[in-house]
């Protein structure tokens, strides 16, 4: 069977893998490290390989890859930013998993607003400490509020559903509006601007590209409602960190939550608390009491991680067994002369 090495392999990945596994038979090797320019010779006798979001398959890599006889990459992730694919294009596929539980990451958005807007992390802290005053933990009703909801795919989506629920009223921006959300959901789609100027929660649903980068920055802040709520479970560079620090400062953002970061792949995933963090723009923000880091765990559901596993190896059997490939990508699948549909492969 077909050797699959599965790079930045946590021990829950090892579960999950190996369990779906039972059926599919792969032979699967796993790295704890991320894939990159030191480790890419890891992959050495594997026919694929498994990378995860803080793994850089850059040119570099992805020859490299190639030259060891590599023939697919599966991304175990719907984000593919981290996966150069110009370069990538004609020279190896690359498969992703596109949907596994826009929920997981919805739920957990909502996490942050509800823990961010009625203070529990902060209440658990105290009551722990015999504390039971509960100055300095007043939240608002979300019911009434208005959410801007940028990105209205799949977790935007679900997101909006959940807010729904709760009586908001949804703002949305999306390249692509969607008319049955407006239909169903009561959704308002307008643009940035208004989403800006008129949400009490704003939360990030749009890809990492080069027009999303740094969306949320110095100028567009200062449009917003003072003391606005921030979700990113999207990507990191969606937010321009330094921006966001000295908002938090001025007070004009009210909280943070944050499921993501731009540097994170330093740090995300990995135990530092023997040591310190070396990156002061993070250890900044983690000083806010306003402001919740999690460390990418949207996804982190039972259900998402066994979706995960298994669509990933289907992904790969149909490489290996010649099938057209259901969930490939390529640079040019977003746009119109990508003959994908037709051919069954990109290329
Ligand atoms: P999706 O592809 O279903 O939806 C993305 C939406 O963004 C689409 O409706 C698209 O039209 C829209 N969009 C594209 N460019 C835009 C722009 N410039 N401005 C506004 N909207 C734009 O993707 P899905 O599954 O909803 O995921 C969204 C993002 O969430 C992913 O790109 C990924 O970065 C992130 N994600 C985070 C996870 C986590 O664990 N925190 C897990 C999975 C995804």
């Amino acid at each position: 069977m077909p050797r699959m090495g599965i790079f930045d392999a946590k021990p829950y990945d090892r579960e999950f893998f190996e369990s779906i596994n039972r059926e599919f038979l792969f032979d699967l090797k796993f790295f704890p490290g991320h894939l990159n320019t030191d480790t890419v010779e890891l992959a050495k006798g594997c026919d694929a390989v498994c990378v995860f979001v803080n793994d850089h398959c850059t040119r570099d890599v992805l020859e490299r890859l190639v030259g060891l006889g590599v023939k697919v990459i599966a991304l175990r992730s719907a984000g593919y930013n981290n996966v150069d694919l110009r370069a990538a294009y004609k020279m190896i596929h690359v498969v992703r998993v596109p949907a596994y539980s826009p929920n997981a990451v919805a739920e957990h958005a909502v996490a942050l607003i509800l823990t961010l807007n009625r203070k529990t992390h902060r209440a658990y802290y105290r009551t722990r400490d015999n504390n039971f005053s509960i100055v300095g933990l007043l939240g608002f009703d979300l019911k009434g509020k208005v959410a801007g909801v940028i990105g209205t795919g799949k977790i935007g989506q679900a997101l909006i559903r959940i807010l729904n629920g709760f009586g908001m009223r949804i703002l949305a921006y999306d390249k692509a509006p969607d008319p049955e959300l407006t239909k169903e959901w009561n959704v308002r789609f307008v643009d940035l601007d208004t989403i800006f100027r008129e949400s009490d929660i704003i939360s990030l649903h749009c890809p990492l590209t080069p027009e999303t980068q740094h969306l949320i920055n110095e100028k567009t802040i200062a449009r917003m409602k003072p003391g606005v709520m921030l979700i990113n479970t999207g990507r990191g560079r969606l937010i321009d960190t330094q921006a966001l620090i000295e908002g938090l400062k001025s007070k004009k953002v009210g909280a943070a939550g944050l499921d993501v970061y731009e540097e994170e792949s330093e740090y995300f995933f990995e135990d530092f608390s023997d040591s310190f963090i070396p990156d002061d723009v993070l250890a900044r923000l983690l000083t806010f009491n306003n402001v919740l880091v999690t460390s990418h765990q949207g996804f982190f559901t039972t259900e998402a991680m066994t979706s995960i596993a298994r669509i990933t190896l289907e992904n790969v059997k149909e490489f290996f067994d010649g099938k057209p490939l259901t969930n490939e990508i390529c640079y040019r699948c977003d746009s119109p002369v990508c003959t994908k549909k037709t051919e069954g492969r990109c290329f």
